[in-house]
């Protein structure tokens, strides 16, 4: 799986929202550093935590397990299936929200913005 990358904590320095339609075209237009914007490669094998972390990049996570939250990830464009155990409540699956450390995109590509562990609602979750 191809998947675009995007730091939620950027958003707030160009005045983005999460919900922006055109959010990674603008992020594309952007002068963002690569740790912050980018693309990667997910394997078959792998979480999509993993993944970022083979490819370079420090990514938030504490227990690895689907038990704290620290790895949210938004998923904006794709499909991200879950495993069944994990604290995620159901409202927060219905907006996209995903832990990176127990699982990874399943379609050829994917639109996600990494790093929403402060997002409102997910905040509450962490651990
Ligand atoms: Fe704790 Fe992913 S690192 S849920």
């Amino acid at each position: 799986t191809r998947v675009e990358y995007l730091n939620y904590e950027v958003l707030g320095d160009h005045g983005w929202e999460l919900t922006d339609e055109d959010l990674f075209e603008k992020a594309a237009g952007a002068p963002l550093d690569d740790d912050d914007y980018g693309e990667l490669r997910v394997e078959d094998n792998q979480s999509l935590l993993e993944a970022a972390e083979d490819d370079g990049h420090a990514w938030p996570f504490a227990c690895r397990g689907g038990a704290c939250t620290n790895c949210a990830v938004a998923v904006v464009e794709g499909e991200m299936p879950t495993p069944t155990s994990h604290i995620l409540p159901q409202e927060m699956l219905d907006r996209g929200i995903r832990l990176s450390c127990i699982s990874s995109p399943v379609s050829d590509e994917a639109k996600i913005v990494f790093n929403v562990k402060y997002l409102p609602g997910v905040n509450e979750l962490l651990l």
